[in-house]
């Protein structure tokens, strides 16, 4: 059966597509508040590294495998060899847990747009108690949740270019501007010295595996990799493109945002004596904070905040939607309205059960965590990190040398000075240091039994690699 792939409408549209993927809660929610809970400093220059060296080029190999087959994730690894089927098919589980919580923060921040209108700003003080009761609401979140989870089915359903394209192209550059003038806002607070401190002198007695494996997943999740995402972003690639400078591009800019966000939480949240390790509400109590104290400017900026804030979370989950969508239209041959039919049900189920963890089944715990917490290690800590290292050894062992290089550089057409060392990378350096910092990181860390058991789920999935679809 031949495919008929579309293809991005133009260059930019693909890059701003691409960045909109990448560019989501895992910058200005999950790297913030990581970056306070793991110590500052030392976590962001880990952190830097992985994504530059290893993100940098893992996101080459997906792109260059992506439109080298033509496939979305499964059947690109399919067709280079029914061993790596399973890889896939991880990686579509991958994108279906990440969005049975996703959502869940995604509608906190929609929430978040309407109640800068109902009084939260009218009282600085009690911000941190109003996030506390809004997130273990046995309601409220849900409803938002839903709203959220509308807004992605609305682009998914409507296919590549006619609606991710067109909302990454506007909002993106409108989420840039508005993270910079809070950044400045909060730098020239009284106090917010301290902040830049936290962020840019490293406590590396802070450093240990754990810490290590989260800047690794936390690398990976903020640049979408390790899943298949941009294995199916690459494949709708026009054979011309530059990949290793989209690439180079998408990694920038995906880094620089997080800093960024890094830089509008740090030095407000010190002045404002919020606890920089207060975890997943950071940002929902940090920018409330600084908008109730600008005075009336301060409405405007926490709606437009929010805004932004939530459209990057939208053009990141469409993303993973689409991996699950494509999976079910290419391996299962169902018509794009199916596929998204049957991607919003299983979602929806986990969104709740997710968004109940944090309340009502608080004590509700599978292998020792809440719901939330476990799609949320399992996804980060294991799953991305093993399906990032298994697409190198793919790429870098099962594909001809010859025949990635001439699909990276377009047939001998572009000059690839550092391939090479791009190629050492993937076939050796990544692997090898995916394994040491999951093996150390599982010995840190506290979810033992939990890292076991994916990897052992991972384990399972390849024995049965080449029955599977
Ligand atoms: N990168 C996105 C973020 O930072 C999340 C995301 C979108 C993602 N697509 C992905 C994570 C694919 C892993 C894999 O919010």
């Amino acid at each position: 059966m031949s495919h008929e792939r579309e293809n991005w409408g133009s260059r930019f549209g693909f890059i701003m597509a691409a960045a909109g993927s990448a560019v989501g809660l895992g910058n200005i929610w999950r790297f913030p508040y990581l970056t306070g809970t793991s110590g500052g400093g030392a976590f962001i220059l880990v952190y830097v590294l992985f994504a530059l060296f290893v993100g940098l080029s893992v996101m080459l190999a997906e792109f260059t495998l992506g439109r080298y087959t033509a496939k979305a994730a499964t059947g690109a690894y399919k067709q280079v060899s029914r061993q790596w089927t399973f890889v896939g098919f991880m990686g579509v589980l991958t994108a279906l847990f990440i969005m049975g919580f996703y959502p869940v923060v995604g509608g906190w921040a929609t929430a978040y747009i309407f109640k800068g209108f109902t009084g939260l700003l009218q009282h600085p003080e009690a911000v941190e108690d109003v996030f506390g009761a809004f997130i273990s609401d046995p309601v409220q979140p849900l409803i938002w949740m839903v709203i959220y989870l509308a807004l992605n089915i609305a682009i998914v359903i409507k296919g590549i270019s006619g609606g991710i394209e067109k909302a990454g192209k506007v909002l993106m550059p409108t989420l840039f501007l508005l993270l910079v003038i809070i950044a400045i806002r909060g730098l020239t607070l009284p106090g917010a010295s301290a902040g830049v401190s936290f962020l840019f002198k490293p406590d590396f007695s802070k450093l240990d595996g754990s810490v290590a494996l989260a800047a690794l997943g936390q690398a990976f999740f903020s640049l979408s990799l390790g899943m298949g995402c941009m294995i199916t972003y690459g494949s709708f690639l026009a054979k011309t493109e530059d990949l290793k400078g989209n690439a180079l591009i998408v990694t920038i800019m995906d880094t620089c945002i997080a800093l960024l966000a890094g830089l509008a939480m740090f030095p407000a949240a010190f002045a404002y004596g919020v606890d920089p390790a207060a975890g997943p509400g950071l940002i929902f109590v940090v920018m409330p904070t600084v908008f109730a104290n600008m005075g009336g400017l301060g409405q405007v900026f926490h709606v437009l905040f929010f805004i932004a804030f939530t459209v990057a979370a939208l053009t990141s989950s469409i993303s993973l939607m689409e991996v699950v969508v494509d999976y079910f239209i290419e391996q299962h041959h169902k018509t794009r309205k199916q596929a998204v039919l049957y991607t919003s049900i299983i979602m929806v189920i986990m969104c709740v059960l997710a968004s109940l963890s944090l309340g009502v089944m608080a004590d509700f715990h599978i292998l020792g965590v809440g719901v939330f917490d476990f799609l949320d290690i399992l996804t980060d800590k294991v799953y991305m990190a093993i399906g990032g290292m298994l697409l190198c050894l793919c790429v870098g062992w099962s594909v001809k040398k010859e025949d990635i290089y001439n699909e990276v550089t377009n047939n001998g057409e572009l000059k690839f000075g550092l391939f090479g060392l791009w190629y050492g990378l993937i076939r050796f350096v990544n692997p090898i240091l995916i394994a040491i910092v999951s093996v150390s990181g599982l010995i840190a860390n506290e979810n033992r039994a939990l890292m076991i058991a994916g990897l052992a789920s991972i384990g399972v999935m390849a024995i049965f690699s080449k029955k599977m679809s």
